[in-house]
């Protein structure tokens, strides 16, 4: 069952279905699956079904039984001879399954007594035997039986007694998206009329005594459904749309027809709960999973490999949302932090793959940075490259053109080339190929003329040696000696290797402004003065590459105190600058104080060729924010003061950099305080925004032991507070002390670790403790990889996403480097190894 899927190898299905019927009688070990499934012939062929983990009761064929020996358990499928078939049929099973024992969470599982359901990618087959494949859609008529109070599925409602329930789907729809939900559950509910007058019902459904929590979901909902109607002229589609949080949940949430399922930590929060970034993401990822709607549901994919056509357009599509709703500058800079943090580091290490790979093993391997924010990055190029006109006359012709099919991503770039009239044949690269361009600058200057000289080079990534050169759209501007704006943006197109332009009549040499907005998803090579980076951190026009500007300053001088030079001065007087004008934009303030993490120092380094060393680098960055506190501290308090909570808690743009800021300046004080701010703060802090940093500075500070006990006598009951609870302590400790931490945590009764939100904050809160995760003596390295093989037997899918912690173990040195892999292969060798981990393992070994 390793076997590799290829694009190459995709043929259509050759039967299409009218109907799909399934009928549930629910209970914890035993549920029983009635399926009804009316199949027409289109094409020649054997009919497949998948099946996976069975019990097979009954299969007829019209009513005729189908031999059982026809089932191949090891291939999970049922393939039934063409000749045995009819041109139209009623396929028809009744099988048996266990929720109760699915803690892999995929198919029908239960979750805190709730049954539901996950069915992305390929999780239907756990359920009954189908064609789980997204090119295959059907209209959906289900039954539930069941003693529990609500019982939803996709659709509409047709009617509803105690005890039963059943719903229609009319919009055809692949397996993936079918959703089941029954259980104790409350609603807050609202409506919406869409902008053709359609009332639509809406529910947010939680737990019994979680509804005062559940508020601001809805009201991002409605502000969705809004946004997107204004943005994409796209409507609502059936008369009820319901959102459902559930705790326990392998990732984010999922868009099944009018029924989105949600991690509950994406629903769930309050002032006192949740904090600034949970309410972003909360308003975020409801956006994203409406939006789905369109560009997902109702024009899917043909196949598991173009996942990035709607995962992608939808990452933009709720990305542009947040931008409208709060600050487009923040939200353009938080991306690009992601991008980097995330993608960047997976293109530059073994896992490397191209937005659309075109062979994987498990594809639940591929729900990745690359193809959700790259894959969003190359449709923000493709907007740029094509204006913002073209950009909707082609979306609206793919919503024309595509309703009610599975698409590729040709099927996207030809409504672009057709709208546009533009060829995309060398934009298309940027999906087929891996890897991180790196753009080179190098600048020539005589008589008031400017030459660029760029070059782009991508290294080879798995699999692909050749890196033929991409259309890169370059948006720059020019800034003079004294910070007046001398070009405006202009986009240059880059389409060869090497490639020069000239930019004439300039008074005096003027310092390039490079990659507005962030305009191309590749790295920068190029010499800069610190006096360079602090006049573009002064007076650049375009906020990422003002922000750019400062981070860059930062960074190189943390790189060069990890090698014992120097001590950051321009930096610190460039923050000054920032400092005293700092409450005009506290947000960008606050970005600019939070210097580069340890993890994109360690990247930089590696990029440049050098091994870079975790413990220098922690105590380089201690070092200059030591420094910079002592250089500013008056002005570092007078903010902290000023930047006090002015009214009540809201979760906005405005109130959110209040308290960033105010965070920042706190992360300081408290390395010339001892703290005693971030005590007071967290003793009297009304929001969980304030709480949760004055802690993490606490911890820092291993001054923590009051805090931590307020903080757990307090929110015992509430998982989603004590999931930070976990994660912050691994995560801020010293990293010394990170490794003996997270695993006297892991001994606690109450560490529920198979709950992935439970799971995850802790372990991936040490995995992002840099220096305490990659200690010297392998310790972090052999706890991830215990706890990777307690896990794997019980939930594939999470394990396999966190060996994701081990991809960049190759850029350390050699001591390091064979612990790691010592770790990994003990994880390789496991007898029954999961083919999630397997795959993971295999590919970071190689
Ligand atoms: N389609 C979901 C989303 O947009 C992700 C679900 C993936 N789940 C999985 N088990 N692979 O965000
Ligand atoms: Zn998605």
């Amino acid at each position: 069952m390793t076997a590799t899927q290829y694009l190459a190898d995709w043929r259509p299905y050759p039967f299409a279905i009218a109907e799909t019927r399934l009928d549930f009688t629910l209970a914890a070990r035993t549920t029983r699956v009635r399926s009804a499934i009316d199949f027409r012939r289109i094409g020649p062929g054997d009919l497949v079904l998948d099946g996976a983990g069975l019990k097979t009761l009954s299969m007829t064929i019209d009513g005729r039984p189908v031999d059982p020996t026809l089932i191949r358990a090891d291939q999970e499928k049922l393939i039934i001879p063409a000749d045995q078939l009819p041109d139209s049929f009623t396929f028809e099973a009744e099988v048996q399954i266990d929720p109760e024992a699915n803690t892999a969470l995929e198919g029908l599982y239960l979750s805190g007594g709730m049954f539901c359901t996950q069915c992305e990618a390929e999780g239907f087959r756990h359920i009954t035997w189908y064609p789980d494949r997204p090119d295959v859609m059907a209209p959906f008529r289900v039954e539930i039986h069941s003693d529990k109070p609500v019982l939803l599925s996709n659709g509409n409602p047709v009617n509803t007694a105690p005890g039963h329930a059943s719903w229609h789907d009319p919009w055809p729809k692949p397996a993936y998206l079918f959703a089941l939900v029954a259980g104790d559950l409350r609603a807050i509910p609202d409506s919406f009329t869409t902008a053709s007058g359609r009332k639509v019902a809406l529910n947010v459904w939680v737990r019994p005594g979680d509804e005062p929590r559940a508020g601001y979901a809805m009201e991002s909902l409605i502000r969705s459904m809004k946004w997107e109607e204004e943005a994409y002229g796209r409507e609502y589609d059936l008369d009820v749309f319901n959102i459902v949080a559930v705790d326990d949940f392998n990732m984010g949430a999922m868009e099944n027809k009018g029924l989105n399922i949600f991690n509950s930590k994406l629903v769930l929060a309050t002032a006192e709960t949740a904090t600034d970034g949970d309410y972003e993401r909360i308003e975020g990822v409801i956006g994203h999973e409406y939006f789905h709607n369109w560009t997902g549901n109702r024009i899917t994919c043909r196949d598991w490999f173009q996942l990035c056509l709607k995962e992608g357009l939808t990452v933009f599509r709720d990305q542009q949302f947040t931008s409208d709703m709060r600050s487009a500058a923040v939200k353009r800079i938080h991306d690009v932090q992601t991008l980097r943090a995330r993608q960047f580091r997976e293109d530059a290490g073994p896992l490397s793959h191209p937005p659309r790979p075109d062979h994987y093993q498990e594809i639940n391997n591929f729900y990745t940075a690359t193809v959700y924010e790259k894959g969003a990055e190359v449709i923000g190029m493709l907007k740029r490259l094509v204006g913002d006109e073209g950009y909707r006359k082609a979306l609206d012709l793919y919503f024309d053109r595509h309703d009610g099919q599975a698409c590729t991503i040709e099927d996207w770039i030809a409504v672009f080339q057709d709208a546009t009239g533009r060829d995309l044949v060398q934009f298309k690269r940027w999906y087929t190929d891996a890897g991180t361009p790196r753009l080179s600058l190098t600048e020539e200057w005589a008589n008031g003329k400017l030459v660029l000289n760029f070059r782009q080079h991508t290294a080879p990534t798995p699999g692909q040696a050749e890196k033929p050169a991409r259309v890169i759209p370059i948006a720059l501007g020019l800034i003079g000696p004294n910070g007046d704006e001398v070009l405006p943006t202009t986009v240059l197109e880059m389409t060869e290797e090497r490639q020069s332009f000239a930019f004439e009549g300039l008074g005096a040499r003027p310092v390039v402004s490079l990659l507005r907005g962030f305009s191309a998803p590749v790295t920068v090579a190029r010499e800069m003065t610190a006096d360079e980076q602090a006049l573009l951190l002064a007076h650049d026009t375009d906020p990422c590459a003002r922000w750019q500007a400062g981070h860059d300053l930062a960074l190189d001088a943390l790189i060069d105190r990890t090698r014992g030079k120097a001590v950051g001065e321009a930096l610190i007087r460039a923050l000054g600058g920032l400092l005293d004008d700092a409450e005009a934009d506290p947000a960008f303030a606050a970005l600019c104080l939070s210097l580069p993490g340890e993890e994109e120092i360690a990247t930089t380094i590696a990029a440049s060729g050098a091994v870079p060393d975790p413990d220098a680098i922690h105590a380089a960055r201690r070092g200059l924010v030591q420094d910079i506190a002592e250089a500013h501290e008056v002005a570092l308090t007078r903010l902290f003061d000023a930047m006090a909570p002015q009214g009540p808690y809201r979760p906005d743009a405005d109130g959110s950099a209040r308290r960033s800021l105010r965070l920042a300046c706190l992360g300081y004080l408290g390395r010339l305080d001892d703290g005693n701010r971030a005590d007071t703060l967290f003793a009297d802090a009304g929001n969980m925004t304030e709480r949760q940093g004055a802690l993490e500075q606490l911890i820092a500070l291993d001054r923590d032991a009051d805090a931590l006990a307020r903080f757990a006598a307090e929110f015992r009951d509430n998982r989603l507070v004590m999931d930070k609870w976990f994660m912050v302590q691994p995560l801020r400790a010293a990293p010394e002390k990170a490794v003996a931490r997270a695993r006297a945590l892991a001994a606690r009764p109450d560490f529920d670790w198979k709950n992935p939100n439970r799971f995850r904050a802790l372990i991936s809160g040490l995995t992002a403790n840099h220096a305490g995760f990659h200690a010297a003596d392998g310790s972090g390295y052999d706890f991830l990889a215990d706890w990777l093989m307690k896990l794997d037997p019980v939930n594939p899918q999470t394990t396999a996403r966190m060996c994701s912690a081990f991809e960049t173990i190759s850029r350390y040195d050699t001591g390091r480097q064979d612990k790691a892999r010592a770790a990994l292969r003990r994880i390789a060798a496991m007898p029954g190894l999961s083919r999630n981990t397997s795959e993971m393992v295999t590919r970071i070994l190689a």
